[in-house]
Parts: structure tokens; sequence; C-alpha cells
């Protein structure tokens, strides 16, 4: 495995103010996620773990610390730098697939594609291929509300895909499914890892499923206490 690092945060905290409150959710995470790498991490409800993926994303400011992406501090530069970075860069998969119910998945895998300029020849030719990689090659005019939870999620991970991002970051992608469809899920996540060379970083709550990757962090109260 390469040792390039893709995504890194050194002493990163956060607060947020509740009222008079100030709640301390990070307390300085030091985390480095190398090129190819799959990386768990598990903790308990409100030990920050999504938290910590949002400001990985740059989707939120750190009180204190640093986020650098693919080589750059993103918070030193512009916010404008900072989506064009994530865009290119990395990949996101949530709980709730988010795909758009009015247009078909064929039409929400390439939609990242044709903002990023492409024909709609080459987006659609492009999602079509993933679509079929990832198992739904038969469904792609399908909206998203004609799949099962699991085909949405597949068609979550071709999306979080599709710009070919160096990191997926995902925060509980098989939370809402069966342990069955679970297991296919990651089995497809930790495929597609080897083919294209993809690190992934996944908050799950499942044990078994965690220890699949090559590494499993432990939260605690804002903090990693083991990375294993
Ligand atoms: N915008 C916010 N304002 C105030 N407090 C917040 C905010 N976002 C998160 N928190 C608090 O930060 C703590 C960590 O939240 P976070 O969502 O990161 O936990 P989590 O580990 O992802 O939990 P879960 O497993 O339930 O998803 C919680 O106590 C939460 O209430
Ligand atoms: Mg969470």
């Amino acid at each position: 495995m390469s040792d390039t690092i893709i995504l890194q945060c050194q002493q990163l905290t956060k607060h947020f103010q509740q009222g008079d409150l100030d709640v301390e959710v990070l307390k300085g995470v030091d985390l480095s996620i190398n090129a190819g790498e799959c990386v768990a991490i598990m903790g308990a409800s409100g030990s920050g773990k999504s938290t910590l993926l949002h400001l990985l994303g740059g989707l939120e400011k750190p009180t204190q610390g640093k986020v650098i992406l693919d080589g750059e501090n993103i918070n030193k530069i512009s916010a404008s730098r900072v989506s064009q970075l994530r865009n290119q860069s990395l990949g996101f998969i949530y709980q709730f697939h988010h795909l758009l119910g009015e247009f078909s998945i064929l039409e929400n895998v390439a939609m990242s594609v044709l903002i990023g300029g492409a024909s709609v020849k080459v987006a659609i030719e492009k999602a079509s291929k993933l679509l079929d990689r990832v198992g739904l090659g038969h469904r792609i005019q399908h909206k998203p509300g004609e799949l099962s939870g699991g085909e949405r999620q597949r068609a979550a991970v071709a999306r979080a895909l599709i710009n070919r991002p160096k990191c997926i970051l995902a925060d509980e992608p098989t939370g809402n499914l069966d342990s069955k469809t679970a297991e296919q899920i990651y089995q497809l996540m930790l495929e597609l890892n080897q083919e294209l060379h993809v690190s992934f970083l996944v908050v799950t709550h499942n044990q078994s499923l965690a220890h699949r990757m090559d590494r499993v962090l432990q939260m605690e109260d804002g903090m990693i206490v083991t990375d294993d």
C-alpha cells in the first residue's frame, strides 16, 4: 500500500455554542488517511463522529487545528477553492441516500459529471458504466422511490465515485439496511477500494463490518482513543 496521505487532520477541535454553554465536541483529533486505505470509525452516539466527518469534508470549519486535503490546508484557502478541491478529491455517502426523487438514478449519478463540464453523452456513458458495476445496470431508468434500500445505497455509492475521488467519507452508509444488505454494500465498497484505489473513511456502529477495514478508530467523547 502506498503511504501517500490523502486526508489528514491535526489537533482538530470543534466547539458549539448552545445558549450560554460552550460545548467542546472534538478535543484535538489527529488522523491520517493514506491513499487506498479503508478506515472505520466507531464510537458511541454523540462522541463526535459525524462532526469529524463534516470537518474533514470541509463542510464545517474547525474551532482550532487543521485539515489537509490532498496536500492543501483547507482552512487556509478560499471557500471556492475548498469546494473545488472537495468536488475533485472527495465523495460522500450518507445514511439516507439523498438521491433526488424526481430524477432517474442514471440522471442522479450523471449530474455531477455534467456540472463538472462534460457533455451529456460522456456523462451518461460514465454513469451507466458505474451503475452497471454496482449491480444496477437493469435499473438505471428507475427513480429512487422505485428501488429497494440496498439498491438506493448502491446508487449513492456510484454517485460518490463518479468523479473518481481520492477518498470517500461515509457516515453510517448501511445504518438503514438489514444486515445481509449491509454486508453486500460493504463488500461492494471493499471491491471498489481495490479496483479504483480510492480510500474510504466509514463511520459505522457495526463491529464486524468495521473490522473488515484496514484500521478501526475508536472515538470517545471527542477524541480518538484507539487506532488499530
Ligand atoms: N450544530 C451543532 N450545535 C450544537 N451541538 C452540536 C451540533 N452538531 C453536533 N453537536 C453535538 O456534538 C456532539 C457530537 O455529535 P455528532 O453528530 O458528531 O455525534 P456522532 O458521534 O455522529 O453520533 P451518532 O452516532 O448518534 O450519529 C453531540 O453531543 C451533538 O449534540
Ligand atoms: Mg453521526
